[in-house]
């Protein structure tokens, strides 16, 4: 039951994001691409407001990370380095009789939980499954499925025009290796001493089996991610830093609710080949628990990698003691479209009104709306027109505006409800006798009169 309530509720976000124009299915005028999305105008302005504020916490607020932005498209040889050609796959399997692909890890986890099938191998699974015979999930057949074998998730391309001139290249599956691979450009070039960080934002690719749950698993998202370098012996302390200031950027800056976020350490087995530690964040989504971002201490793998494959010294020279070592990594890694669904998930709200009729209100918090203020004449009519655009292009210059004149007032307000906009300002007769307007609340719907030329003071103050 409560998960049948869970999914409704996905449903529902799934429904006002498209409603209102936060995210569109993709390629929809061809009859869409499965698991792709478009960010409409207000998805697209809160995944912006999410950049802004993680770039800001993240790099400009601090004197020890630098930021960078690099190629998708890399070496393919820092593919072999990272270990992504030989080790970046899902168990799969497919059902013979209707062809549908399923994660193998993931259909064993639902029928037995997610202790059972820790630590078991493919071979293992695939001989649990055989032995339960159970039914493919899609169409029901018994003993349908192929042998259970590794898929490696990362798209191919090729670069090059002329036949035989082409070379293969993969789509990043990350943006950490981008960093890595310029460890030692960045730490000659911005003289950076040890510990630091580099941090970037940009897209990634997967080719995942089974992308799912909206905008939470797809083949083609953004990751914000951090390498920082410290000193061997270090590590564990800045892990811990880093996954304190990681909720904290959750909780204080984007204000998410704390009982929907919790941290949960990976065993020994869930660890990756690279990593010595790792701890989720995770969001309690509208279809349950899951992984919001991975904090991971990396030892130094990577840069021994790329050390080997590419045959440059990329060791860090301490210079007041001439100490040369290769720095070990603490990486906390985020989706962007998973944090935009964790905040589009922790705002959403349907509420009754006390005159009975219903709202839905996406309450997020003054850093993170997509729209900042609508403003609105009370009717279109010639003497209260002009005003509201006077006003609007007095606050336009401060704070993302939306100015609105058509329709009832109700409505108007209802609709930037739905958009999660803070305040509503509405311009009416009395406006034009005493410069007044009213300022309305969104969560609690107060409204209260302000001189136009407080405005400004006014909200600066509220933001
Ligand atoms: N560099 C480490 C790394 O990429 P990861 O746990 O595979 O680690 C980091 O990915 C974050 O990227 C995840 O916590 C999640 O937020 C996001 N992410 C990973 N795969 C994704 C996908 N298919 N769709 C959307 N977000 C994804």
């Amino acid at each position: 039951m409560a998960q049948e309530k869970e999914e409704s509720q996905l449903k529902e976000i799934v429904a006002v994001c498209k409603r209102r124009g936060f995210v569109f299915p993709g390629s929809e005028i061809y009859g869409g691409l499965s698991n792709s999305f478009d960010y409409g105008p207000y998805g697209a302005e809160l995944l912006q407001n999410l950049r802004k504020l993680w770039w800001e916490y993240f790099v400009q607020r601090r004197e020890d990370v630098v930021g960078l932005d690099t190629s998708i498209l890399l070496h393919p040889k820092v593919w072999e380095a990272s270990g992504h050609v030989s080790n970046f796959s899902d168990p799969l399997m497919d059902c013979k009789s209707c062809k549908v692909r399923i994660r193998v890890d993931h259909f064993l986890e639902e029928k037995k939980g997610s202790a059972f099938i820790q630590g078991l191998t493919l071979k293992e699974m695939q001989k649990i499954i055989e032995e339960e015979n159970y039914p493919c999930p899609n169409c029901g057949a018994r003993g349908s499925f192929t042998e259970a074998r590794n898929f490696n998730l990362m798209f191919r391309t090729q670069q090059g025009a002329n036949e035989g001139g082409t070379i293969d290249l993969y789509l990043r599956p990350e943006t950490a290796q981008g960093i890595f691979i310029n460890f030692k450009n960045v730490y000659s070039t911005c003289r950076r001493k040890i510990p630091f960080g580099i941090a970037q934002i940009g897209k990634s690719f997967r080719n995942e089996i089974m992308a799912r749950q909206f905008v939470f698993r797809t083949r083609e998202f953004e990751q914000m991610e951090m390498e920082y370098f410290c000193e061997p012996g270090t590590q564990k302390e800045w892990f811990k830093h880093w996954v304190e200031y990681c909720m904290l950027f959750l909780t204080d800056v984007l204000g998410l609710k704390k009982e929907n976020l919790r941290i949960r350490e990976h065993t020994k087995e869930e660890l990756s080949f690279y990593s010595e530690a790792t701890s989720d964040i995770e969001y309690h989504f509208p279809f349950g628990w899951g992984e919001l971002w991975g904090i991971a201490s990396r030892t130094d793998y990577d840069l021994k990698q790329h050390e080997k494959f590419s045959g440059e010294d990329l060791k860090y020279v301490e210079q007041s003691n001439n100490k040369k070592y290769i720095p070990y990594v603490v990486e906390p890694a985020l989706g962007l479209n998973r944090l935009f669904l964790a905040v589009i998930s922790d705002a959403y709200g349907v509420e009754q009104l006390p005159d009975g009729e219903t709202r839905t209100v996406l309450r997020f918090s003054t850093k993170t709306a997509p729209v900042k203020m609508g403003i609105f004449p009370l009717m279109k009519k010639e003497e209260l027109v002009p005003k509201a655009r006077e006003v609007f292009s007095i606050l336009q210059t401060h704070w993302t505006c939306e100015y609105d004149d058509s329709g009832a007032i109700g409505k108007r307000y209802r609709r930037q409800d739905e958009i999660g906009t803070p305040f509503c300002i509405t311009i009416d007769y009395q406006t034009l006798s005493d410069n007044t307007v009213t300022v309305r609340e969104r969560d609690s719907m107060q409204q209260e009169r302000v001189l136009i030329g407080n405005l400004k003071s006014y909200f600066i103050e509220k933001f």
